[in-house]
């Protein structure tokens, strides 16, 4: 299969949205990350996604509408849930909700709700206007793969295997929406993002997130969303999070960076520009180029729009180590984290805690 990529057009939505009615799949740009579209009552088509992601079975699909009305076939809407989408819809928000029998199981893995997300970019929006359909969509990468946030992504991943990518240039959010369950007994997030607890504890004050949200699974414990479970926008690389004071931090990145290099590891680190200051002092000019900025700690927006790209650099670099600066858990902070954790395979370095390399080497 050839892959056409396309700028986002009138002829080109129509084209998608004419692929979408035949049972065909559309890579799409949302504001959050690039999703891998299907028509949601098409059994057949949404198959299609879970081959060509590589995708698990049990992993349920959102649901992607283009607005309330067209959510009305599919899912339940309580008082709560109106107002939380009245606040927030369209944007990077995803409701679980209780599931009408129109629901495939294919879609939502046979659980007795669905993912419901309204998005808000405009060529979505425009996607599902134009094939009035609702769109079955996971985000657009290779399964384990960080999620895409520009066509170019979509391209190295599913190349061949998707006919055609509308390229929208690069996702203003970057990180996948907030999944929210309005089914649970209190809301609770099973998935940070854009929209924050702090955000949605305004409307919806008995809001929670849950706690696995920063911490891997026990042993035996059931994951509230299926796709907590696999593993997740892991780097090639070992990523470890560097947590502390800055300077300890440097110190601790600098102390790593230079016992790996000893070793002919080829290692990186991942600082806030903020921090970029601490570094160069003690850096010779040939070090700095191991230095990647993630975007501004006080606008950790930025640093939300680049994590992906900057992971998947990382592979492109060929990054055996590669050391992380930590930020706080709060705002977007916690969708952040969430996904560094993942990344980390929950690996943190205290540098506020003495070094000590025989423990290190026992792990
Ligand atoms: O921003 C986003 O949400 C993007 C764009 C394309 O909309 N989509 C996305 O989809 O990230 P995906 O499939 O990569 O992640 C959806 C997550 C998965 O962890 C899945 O297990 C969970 O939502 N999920 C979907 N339906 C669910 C359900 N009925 N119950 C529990 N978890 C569900
Ligand atoms: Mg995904």
């Amino acid at each position: 299969m050839i892959t056409e990529r396309r700028s986002p057009d009138a002829c080109a939505i129509e084209r998608a949205a004419a692929l979408l009615r035949a049972g065909g799949l559309v890579a799409f740009p949302t504001e959050t990350v690039y999703g891998l579209g299907a028509n949601a009552f098409d059994q057949d088509a949404v198959h299609k996604i879970f081959a060509a992601k590589g995708r698990p079975s049990d992993n349920p699909l959102i649901v992607h509408v283009a607005d309330v009305e067209a959510a009305l076939p599919l899912c339940h809407i309580s008082r709560e849930a109106h107002i939380l989408i009245d606040a927030f819809c369209p944007g990077p928000l995803t409701l679980l909700l209780p599931k009408t029998d129109r629901v495939l199981h294919q879609v939502n893995a046979g659980l007795p709700n669905v993912a419901i997300r309204i998005p808000s970019n405009p060529i979505a929006q425009a996607l599902l206007r134009a094939s009035r359909l609702p769109i079955a969509a996971p985000s657009a990468n290779a399964s384990g793969r960080p999620s895409p946030t520009t066509a170019d992504h979509v391209y190295h991943d599913l190349q061949g295997k998707v006919p055609l990518i509308l390229d929208g240039g690069p996702c203003t959010v970057g990180l996948e929406s907030t999944v929210l369950d309005m089914t649970a007994e209190t809301p609770t997030i099973l998935r940070p993002g854009a929209i924050t607890l702090e955000q949605l504890l305004a409307v919806l004050p008995a809001a929670r997130v849950t706690d696995s949200v920063l911490r891997p699974l026990k042993q035996g414990e059931k994951a509230c969303s299926p796709g907590m479970l696999y593993r997740h926008y892991a780097p090639n690389g070992k990523l470890v999070l560097v947590t502390g004071q800055p300077d300890r931090v440097r110190d601790r990145c600098l102390h790593l960076y230079r016992q790996a290099t000893q070793e002919g590891i080829v290692a990186k680190i991942l600082i806030f520009e903020e921090h970029r200051p601490l570094y160069n002092a003690y850096w010779t000019d040939e070090e700095s180029g191991t230095l990647r900025s993630m975007g501004f700690l006080s606008h950790p927006e930025t640093v939300a729009r680049r994590l992906f790209s900057l992971l998947r650099r990382m592979d492109e670099d060929g990054a055996e180590l590669i050391l992380c600066e930590a930020m706080a858990p709060c705002g977007i902070g916690l969708a952040i984290m969430n996904r560094l954790r993942r990344a980390a395979s929950f690996r943190m370095e205290d540098a506020d805690q003495p070094w000590h390399p025989l423990e290190r080497s026992r792990q």
